[in-house]
C-alpha cells in the first residue's frame, strides 16, 4: 500500500489529469485465460448462460442482483467468490456487513448454476467464474454488451467482513472518497464514470436514496415541472421520517429494466436518485467524470465499449492468496471441508 501523502498526490493527478490511471493495489496480469475450461467443462458457458435466461426472463430484476453481486466481491479480496460464504462458528462473511446488509441478493441463482455444474462438471468451476460469467450474460439478457470473460479464478477460503465496509462505496460517498476507492482497486475515473453505468438497471432503497430527495435533488434537477413532479413521487416512497427504509425506487426511472444509457441523460439532467451517481455529474471536483458523463449521454456505443472494456478489468481483480491456497467450492456458500 503506497504512503498517504503518496496517494493524496496521486489522487490530485487523478482529478485533474485526462484519466491518469494507476493502480495502489492491483498485482500484475492475472493468470486467467479465455479457454479455461475448454478440456475440463467444455459446457461451462452453455450451462451459465440458459440458467441466467431463465432467471432474467422469470423476472429481470435478476440481472441487476447478479450485476450488483459481482461487483460486490471483486472490491472485497478480489473476485474470489467470497461475497457468497455464509456466517458460520469459524468464519464471518460479509453478507452481514452494514454496506452488503439487505442489500445483496441473487444467492440462489448463482447456486442453481453452481449444482447444474456440479453434475456436469464436479469440482471444476469456481463460484467466482460462475459469478463472473453470469454478470456478463446478466448485461446482454437485459439489452447491454457482450464482452469475453477471462476464466480460471480460485475460490477463497477466507472472507473480508471489514474490508467489505472500508473498500465499498455507499450511496453519499463523495468523488474524491469514490475515486479513491476505484484507484485502490487499480480502475481508473473512466471505469468508475462506465461501471456507475451499471445504474441503468436495477433498484435502490428508500434508506440510500433519503439524503439525496431531501438533499440537493431539488438544486440539482433546476425544479423544472417533470422533475417536480418525479421529487414528489420519490418523496412519497420515501417519506422524510418514520420507516419505509426499505422501499424501492429505480434509479432509472426512464427504463429501468434496460441496459442503455438514459441513465447519464438523468445525470445530466440533475435527477440522479443516489448522491454518489449525481456526484459524477455535479461535484465541483468533477472536471473529468463531468466530461465523461457527457460523452456517455451523447455516445451509446462509446459507453458500451467502455463498460465491456472496464467489467474485464474489474473481473480481473483477482485475489493472489486464493491462487495460492485456493479451491473451487462444492457448494458457493461454504469452504470445503
Ligand atoms: C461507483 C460507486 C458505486 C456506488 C456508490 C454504488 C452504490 C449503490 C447503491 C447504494 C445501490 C442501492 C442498494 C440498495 O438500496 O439496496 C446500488 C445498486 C446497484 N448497483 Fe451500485 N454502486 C456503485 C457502483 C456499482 C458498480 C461498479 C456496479 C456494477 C458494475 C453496480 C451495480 C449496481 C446494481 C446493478 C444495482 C441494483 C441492484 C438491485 O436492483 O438490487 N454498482 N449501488
Amino acid at each position: 500500500m503506497a504512503p498517504r501523502f503518496l496517494q493524496c498526490f496521486l489522487l490530485v493527478l487523478v482529478v485533474f489529469l485526462d484519466d491518469f490511471s494507476v493502480s495502489l493495489h492491483a498485482s500484475q496480469d492475472p493468470p486467467l485465460k479465455l479457454d479455461y475450461y475448454e478440456s475440463t467443462c467444455p459446457s461451462v458457458l452453455e450451462i451459465v448462460r440458459k440458467e441466467m435466461e431463465c432467471a432474467v426472463l422469470s423476472d429481470p430484476r435478476n440481472a441487476a442482483l447478479i450485476l450488483r453481486l459481482h461487483f460486490h466481491d471483486c472490491f472485497v479480496q478480489g473476485c474470489d467468490g467470497s461475497v457468497l460464504l455464509d456466517d458460520t462458528y469459524t468464519l464471518k462473511g460479509e453478507k452481514k456487513a452494514s454496506i452488503n446488509d439487505h442489500a445483496l441478493k441473487g444467492f440462489n441463482i448463482i447456486d442453481r448454476i453452481k449444482n447444474k455444474l456440479e453434475s456436469e462438471c464436479p469440482g471444476t468451476v469456481s463460484c467466482a467464474d460462475i459469478l463472473t460469467v453470469a454478470a456478463r450474460d446478466a448485461t446482454i439478457l437485459v439489452g447491454g454488451p457482450y464482452w469475453d470473460v477471462p476464466l480460471g479464478r480460485k475460490d477463497s477460503k477466507t472472507a473480508g467482513y471489514e474490508l467489505a465496509t472500508s473498500n465499498l462505496p455507499g450511496a453519499n460517498e463523495g468523488l474524491l472518497s469514490m475515486i479513491s476507492k476505484f484507484l485502490y482497486q487499480g480502475l481508473s475515473v473512466t471505469d468508475l464514470v462506465a461501471l456507475s453505468g451499471a445504474h441503468t438497471i436495477g433498484m435502490a432503497r428508500c434508506v440510500n436514496f433519503r439524503d439525496r430527495i431531501y438533499g440537493d435533488y431539488e438544486t440539482t434537477s433546476g425544479m423544472s415541472p417533470v422533475s417536480d413532479s418525479n421529487l414528489n413521487n420519490l418523496r412519497t416512497i420515501c417519506p422524510a421520517t418514520g420507516g419505509e427504509d426499505n422501499k424501492e425506487s429505480a434509479m432509472d426511472s426512464v427504463t429501468p429494466n434496460l441496459f442503455d444509457n438514459s441513465f447519464y441523460h438523468l445525470l445530466l439532467k440533475g435527477q440522479g436518485l443516489l448522491n454518489s451517481d449525481q456526484e459524477l455529474y455535479s461535484s465541483i471536483w468533477g472536471i473529468e467524470t463531468k466530461k465523461l458523463v457527457q460523452k456517455y449521454a451523447e455516445n451509446p456505443v462509446a459507453f458500451f465499449e467502455q463498460f465491456s472494456e472496464s467489467m474485464v478489468k474489474m473481473g480481473n481483480i483477482t485475489n493472489d492468496q486464493s491462487f495460492v491456497d485456493g479451491e473451487v467450492r462444492k457448494n458457493c456458500r461454504f469452504v470445503n471441508t
